[in-house]
């Protein structure tokens, strides 16, 4: 009798089981981690109206593009109203859309076209700063102090010739003090970056409020999260405990580094401040509210160049929550043309090892703030080096125009408009900081600018080699860096690349390896990051022996889908990149 009352209670718990099980091998996953996200700089995707400018409705004119590349979401660079000293990181309006990319239609066109694709957006959100032309730094300034608090004045010292001099040594990221006089106050305001980006104070609650409003006004039009703009720059160490004066920075002690340059100081007092983390954690509250009442994850990503310790911390600490994505730059720190197979094998493994074993990695190899993929690492490797971001496992991230292998731009000092480059004051030395050449226009076809615009001039020229290297040209090739774009993002669905396991190998100087096994289902890729000849042996990798199969190549190699070779023996040309099935 008892058996027959058990027996239903046996019955779920075996169910329970079998799908705890299951689950365990292929557990369901939420869209952000099995997605690419694609980075737009909006002023060089597309521009609609001819003023040689990209605008929101060159974006959404150019969705069916990204869908057909396999990539499910979008992370625009900021679209906010802005003076544009900064390119739209200097932002005047956070609640509006700037005037050359087009109105708030617009962006909410873009938003219901992605939806239909379903493709999601996500913004960026720039909480260190505002722009010196906001209506808060104005009303500071006339000395409303609300506002007048919600930026960090400090006094100015006098020197022993009677002149004033800054508060401190605080260097900005753009050059020279980053503080600046304002005559209205008789007081200096921090700068972090340029002069027209005051700091905001977030030892202040009400700034802390405003920026969860902007968080929640942008997430209730519809947008899937925010990339975090220099997050580690938030907090300033609180003066309190120094006296009531904010202390000099150290000196960094780096060898060859340019004098008057940020990295000539140690920015203990002016970066990873422990504030920092719990203010990311609060804004993950914020999107999980939204979570909460329809069901659908908003993702944070964090934009972070620091220590990978430090990196790791914005993932949350106990039950605090934090992005599901701080993003893993060491592909772009630690590895370039020069690095070995060996140094490309400790870069990848970096973010693997010390992210929480329950977080998922990222894998970033350019932005707008750095030289291109394919100018960094050279041409020839684009296809390895897309293999290397899409198939690791985690999260996939590609900065426009990398999947057609786009290089740097050639931009002259008459041309140059970014304050990294005009900051230098230097027409020889200013292509080392400028980071226009990665932000050139994208390149759509081989007609006038690309087709990116019908203007005369464009607002940076376009880079050279665009009649071959465009979209309309990648489609049209056999083989073509875009094609191959998008046979990884579609092979990336593959349990193998979704679930599946991960071990890496230097089988010699050049030709860096892993595999990603689910199974009985297993694949090899094989990078070779110089240009040499090799023969490599890859039953050096467990489980693999006998033959493997070609299943995607890089773009020159001499090899076909569906060749096979004997794994203890695979000949690898030159720059080769290559999936290979494990039979
Ligand atoms: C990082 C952004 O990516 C960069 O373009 C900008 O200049 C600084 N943060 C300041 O907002």
């Amino acid at each position: 009798m008892k058996v027959v009352f058990l027996l239903p209670l046996i019955l779920a718990i075996c169910a329970a089981n079998s799908i705890a099980r299951k689950n365990k091998d292929e557990p369901e996953k939420d869209w952000w981690q099995t997605t690419i996200f694609y980075q737009i700089y909006p002023r060089s995707f597309a521009d609609s109206n001819g003023d040689g400018i990209g605008d929101l409705n060159g974006i959404t004119s150019k969705l069916e593009y990204i869908k057909e590349l396999g990539v499910g979401a979008i992370w625009m660079s900021p679209m906010f109203q802005s003076p544009m000293y900064d390119f739209g990181y200097d932002i005047s309006d956070f609640y509006a859309v700037h005037d050359e990319y087009g109105t708030m239609e617009d962006f909410e066109a873009l938003i219901k076209r992605a939806d239909e694709l379903d493709i999601k957006v996500v913004l960026d959100l720039v909480p260190n700063h505002t722009s010196n032309e906001s209506m808060w730094f104005q009303e500071a300034l006339k000395g409303h102090e609300k506002y007048y608090n919600y930026f960090v004045w400090e006094d100015g010292i006098i020197d022993e010739n009677g002149n004033r001099q800054p508060p401190n040594n605080w260097l900005s990221h753009f050059r020279g003090s980053a503080w600046e006089y304002r005559e209205e106050v008789g007081k200096y305001y921090l700068h972090q970056f340029v002069v027209g980006q005051p700091d905001l104070n977030y030892r202040n609650p009400d700034v802390v409020e405003e920026m969860k409003e902007i968080i929640r006004f942008w997430l209730n039009k519809g947008v899937a999260g925010y990339r975090v703009d220099a997050v580690n720059a938030l907090f300033e160490v609180d003066k309190e405990k120094f006296g009531g004066k904010y202390p000099d920075e150290p000196p960094s002690g780096k060898v060859n580094v340019d004098p008057g340059s940020y990295d000539t100081l140690q920015h203990i007092y002016t970066k990873e401040q422990n504030e920092t983390y719990y203010m990311v954690y609060d804004w993950r509250d914020v999107l999980d509210e939204f979570k909460a009442k329809d069901g659908m994850s908003r993702v944070m990503m964090t934009e972070v160049y620091a220590a990978i310790e430090n990196v790791v911390k914005y993932f949350g600490e106990g039950d605090r929550q934090g992005a599901q994505m701080p993003f893993n730059f060491d592909l772009i720190n630690d590895v370039d043309s020069t690095s070995s197979a060996a140094d490309i094998k400790r870069a990848v493994e970096q973010f693997l090892t010390y992210k929480p074993v329950d977080k998922d990695a990222n894998w970033v190899v350019g932005n707008h703030d750095n030289s291109r993929m394919a100018t960094r690492f050279g041409p020839p490797l684009v296809d390895g080096i897309n293999m290397i971001t899409l198939l690791l496992p985690g999260i996939g991230v590609t900065y426009m125009g990398e999947e057609l292998g786009m290089v740097d731009g050639y931009i002259s000092w008459e041309e140059t408009v970014d304050p990294a480059g005009c900051n230098t004051n230097d027409p020889i030395n200013y292509v080392a900081y400028s980071r226009d050449p990665e932000r050139t226009p994208f390149q759509w076809n081989a007609e006038k600018n690309a087709g990116f615009s019908t203007a005369n001039k464009t607002w940076l020229p376009v880079a050279d080699g665009y009649e071959t290297l465009n979209v309309e040209a990648e489609n049209a090739a056999d083989r073509s860096h875009l094609k191959l774009y998008k046979a990884l993002a579609d092979i990336r669905q593959n349990k193998v690349f979704r679930y599946g396991r991960y071990e890496s190998l230097a089988l010699n100087l050049d030709v860096f390896a892993f595999r990603r096994w689910h199974k009985n289902d297993a694949y090899v890729v094989v990078v070779n990051v110089k240009g040499n000849d090799h023969i490599v042996d890859l039953e050096y990798f467990e489980n693999v022996d006998g033959k493997v199969q070609v299943e995607l190549t890089s773009v020159d190699s001499p090899k076909n889908k569906g060749d096979k070779f004997d794994a203890a023996a695979l000949p690898v040309a030159p720059y080769e990149a290559l999936v290979l099935k494990v039979k």
